[in-house]
């Protein structure tokens, strides 16, 4: 049986620009087990937003947006949907969190009629059923007075109530999967650890999974089961949550680790210098060789390749990677070759 929700293969969306091909994402894979928690990370531009929006096809309508690679929900590859059916699968089987949530509140209806809208087109359930269903997902989320407060625009909820709004509409149909774009960053820190409580009770609860977009580290540390480090459109990382905090590998995982407060860590802070690389005029080799302290020859000429580091759940895309392996096995061979004189 296959135990993933979401396999992610190749994944690429680049722009056609005025000032040439912009590659926003560039042979992103990964996978999502039903009930996981997999964290998305890396500084502002990376493409984790356009990566959550090629899953639920948002990108690649226009003649611009070329998206490439596999999208597997369950097995069925998204990509060859058409609009209509994509259409069926948004909402219901896969939902979507954005960062504002005015995003995604249309300001004329009130906060009930939108969460109603999900069962009333999904599921073609009763007007009276649909407000039921509203009101209980209002309750779900937290939201005092729900059945008050379901009547009212969402002008008249304050952002961490419209917030919970938002994730109450994307869980009324039950999804299997929840793209959250960092539900909490316009939120203040006490509403967003209770946003962030609410998903993780909601994926105890009902067993969806969840992919959280974030550059918040903590977030990621408190939450998630599994991390992927993206930078300039490629995931240069990946692992469960301890391989990533107690043992990155990548010298980027560990500058962002090394720029952040951590709970616990009380090293001194310190910035990665520079900038991440312009996505339309992307260098030779690692993307990262620019930036990186340990930087060797071979970084600039030839792209190194995602490879397990110390199982194969946890990859990294890095020549000192390569270079360690290398040496091991030339330790290995001499060793052998040592026994073999003995
Ligand atoms: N429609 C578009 N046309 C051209 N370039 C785009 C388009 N949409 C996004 N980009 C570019 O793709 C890159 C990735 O953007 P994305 O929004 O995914 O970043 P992000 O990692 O989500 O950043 P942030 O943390 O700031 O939200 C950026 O350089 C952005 O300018
Ligand atoms: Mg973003």
């Amino acid at each position: 049986m296959n135990d993933y929700i979401m396999e992610v293969k190749d994944l690429k969306t680049h722009f056609h620009t005025k000032k040439g091909v912009v590659k926003a994402v560039d042979g992103v894979s990964f996978k999502v087990k039903k009930g996981e928690i997999l964290a998305i990370v890396g500084e502002s531009g990376c493409g984790k937003s356009v990566t959550s929006q090629s899953i639920m096809r948002l990108v690649g309508r226009k003649k611009s947006e070329e998206v490439t690679g596999e999208v597997l929900y369950n097995g069925e590859n998204l990509m060859l949907k058409t609009e209509e059916e994509m259409r069926k699968v948004r909402g219901k089987d896969l939902s979507m969190i954005f960062q504002d949530p005015m995003t995604s509140l249309n300001p004329a209806y009130t906060v009930g009629t939108q969460i109603a809208e999900m069962p009333l087109i999904h599921e073609r359930t009763g007007k009276k059923t649909a407000w039921k269903r509203a009101v209980e997902m209002l309750t779900k989320v937290g939201i005092p007075s729900p059945a008050k407060r379901a009547s009212q625009y969402p002008h008249q909820f304050s952002g961490g109530m419209r917030q919970r709004g938002v994730i109450a509409m994307s869980l009324a149909c039950d999804p299997d999967l929840i793209i959250a774009d960092e539900p909490t960053t316009a939120l203040d820190v006490t509403i967003q650890a209770q946003v962030l409580d609410l998903l993780r009770a909601l994926r105890d609860d009902t067993g969806a999974a969840i992919i959280l977009v974030t550059h918040d580290l903590g977030v990621v540390a408190e939450l998630c089961d599994k991390v992927a480090v993206m930078y300039a459109g490629k995931i240069v990382e990946q692992g469960k949550i301890e391989d990533i905090f107690d043992r990155p590998s990548h010298p980027y995982t560990k500058g962002l680790l090394n720029s952040v407060p951590r709970p616990g860590k009380r090293e001194r802070l310190q910035p990665i210098e520079g900038q991440p690389p312009n996505l339309h005029d992307l260098p030779n080799g690692c993307r990262f060789a620019e930036r990186c302290p340990f930087v060797m020859d071979i970084c600039r000429e030839k792209e190194p390749e995602l490879l397990a580091v110390d199982s194969d759940e946890h990859t990294s895309a890095c020549w000192l990677e390569e270079e360690g392996r290398e040496n091991d096995n030339r330790r290995d061979s001499k060793s052998r070759g040592a026994e073999e004189v003995l």
